[in-house]
């Protein structure tokens, strides 16, 4: 066990304008830590110096830095199996349009979703004749439980069904599937059929990755998307998505990728056999210095412990959960339990809309988000980047808007 972090000293990794209470932020964009803005302004100094320092042989050699961490981050067997990528949307626009669905093959998908991935879902079906559908995977928040989440899945897959599409953390309330409980119950039905009727399960992981314990063996998914811009606290503007040598075979790239791949082509006029992360990594060149940092935020993590991590993040969380559900004039829809809830807290204030509550909020110093849902509640989000203290001043802001 690693020795458990100085967390106040991890605080002033983060240029956060501590004149505001961060309770908004890990969920949305991340502010750089100290390592990545160091790694970023040398990559920049240097790419700006002298360009003839890039070479491919050095973009590879960066990148496959960058996947051989996040892959023992996330205990992805082969660093191969990851796809760079720009975003969470990204790599679930990319997916969804390189599976390639065909007319009469279903994406079953959630009403707990991001707008990302409705919509990846929704192009990628019309583009190529599949379709979708979306289904509830509880009735009541307060009273979820695995069984029924894992009832409604399985309860909807049909013949049809070709992908579940689904979400780690749902950002709309806060609720943490439980992901391997799924993929069991989605092995036994894959279990009767045969290889090109099963179903693959999709996963916008991105509200987890950072934060929550699982590895992608645990996890059990066939693709992995997620953004490295929350919770990772990568540089702004990176994503991956980690999938299984077999459920890279069952894609075709969408936009060209710039790595050994490309010479093949050239000199061969052949795409390779086998598919991996590699290939589908979209090319042309980034924003390379902010690709290349990327591998500081994981050393950042792997430094840390991912468990203490786990343990801070889920301590402030906790902390913030029961100071919200003992407030009288306090909705809290965020289940308590860790086992249902990550970094995301939701709630509603009695009296005040969504926009209300985050704009009351915002005049004490206090940042909250809304979600882009439906139905959209008010978001804290305490991460590492936060302090006990802090965490108590958002729950004293909350208090103060009780009306009398
Ligand atoms: C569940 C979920 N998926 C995807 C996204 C989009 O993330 P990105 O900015 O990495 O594309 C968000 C945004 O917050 C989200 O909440």
């Amino acid at each position: 066990m690693q020795a458990k972090p100085d967390w106040e000293s991890v605080l002033k990794l983060f240029n956060y304008n501590r004149e505001y209470v961060q309770l908004g932020a890990s969920q949305f964009i991340v502010s750089h830590p100290e390592p990545v803005r160091t790694a970023i302004e040398n990559f920049r100094r240097e790419l700006d110096e002298n360009r003839v320092l890039y070479t491919e042989e050095k973009e590879m050699g960066m990148m496959q830095r960058v996947r051989e961490i996040a892959a023992a981050y996330f205990a992805v067997p082969n660093a191969d199996d990851i796809a760079m990528t720009d975003s969470t949307t990204m790599g679930l626009g990319t997916i969804y349009t390189a599976l390639n669905l065909q007319k009469g093959h279903e994406v079953l998908t959630t009403n707990h979703d991001h707008y990302s991935q409705h919509e990846a879902i929704r192009q990628a079906t019309q583009r190529s004749g599949g379709s979708f559908r979306r289904i509830d995977l509880y009735k009541n928040l307060a009273e979820v439980t695995t069984e029924e989440i894992v009832d409604s899945v399985v309860r909807n897959i049909s013949e049809q069904t070709r992908v579940l599409g689904i979400t780690w953390v749902h950002s709309s309330s806060g609720l943490k599937l439980p992901v391997p409980a799924i993929t069991k119950a989605l092995a036994k039905i894959n279990a009767g059929r045969d290889a090109q009727n099963k179903v693959l399960l999709l996963l916008d992981g991105v509200h987890g990755f950072g934060t929550e314990m699982e590895t992608f063996p645990e996890l059990g998914c066939d693709f992995f998307i997620a953004g490295c811009h929350k919770w990772i606290y990568g540089p702004r503007g990176n994503g991956l998505v980690a999938a299984t040598r077999e459920a890279w075979q069952l894609v075709n790239p969408v936009i060209p990728s710039f790595t050994d791949t490309m010479e093949v082509v050239i000199a061969e006029e052949e795409r390779p056999k086998e598919m991996d992360g590699l290939q589908m990594t979209p090319g042309g060149f980034h924003a390379l210095e902010h690709r290349w940092a990327l591998y500081d935020a994981f050393k950042m993590h792997l430094d840390l412990g991912k468990q203490q991590v786990w343990d801070r993040v889920h301590q402030l969380n906790r902390l913030c959960k029961e100071g919200l559900a003992d407030m009288p004039h306090v909705t809290l829809h965020t289940p308590l339990a860790d086992e249902f809830s990550a970094g995301i807290i939701s709630f509603e204030v009695d009296g005040y809309t969504t926009p209300e509550t985050v704009e009351a909020l915002l005049k004490k110093k206090v940042v909250a988000t809304a979600a882009p849902y439906k139905t959209s509640w008010a978001r804290f989000t305490p991460g590492i980047i936060n302090s006990e203290e802090e965490v108590m001043k958002g729950l004293e802001a909350v208090y103060s808007l009780k009306k009398t």
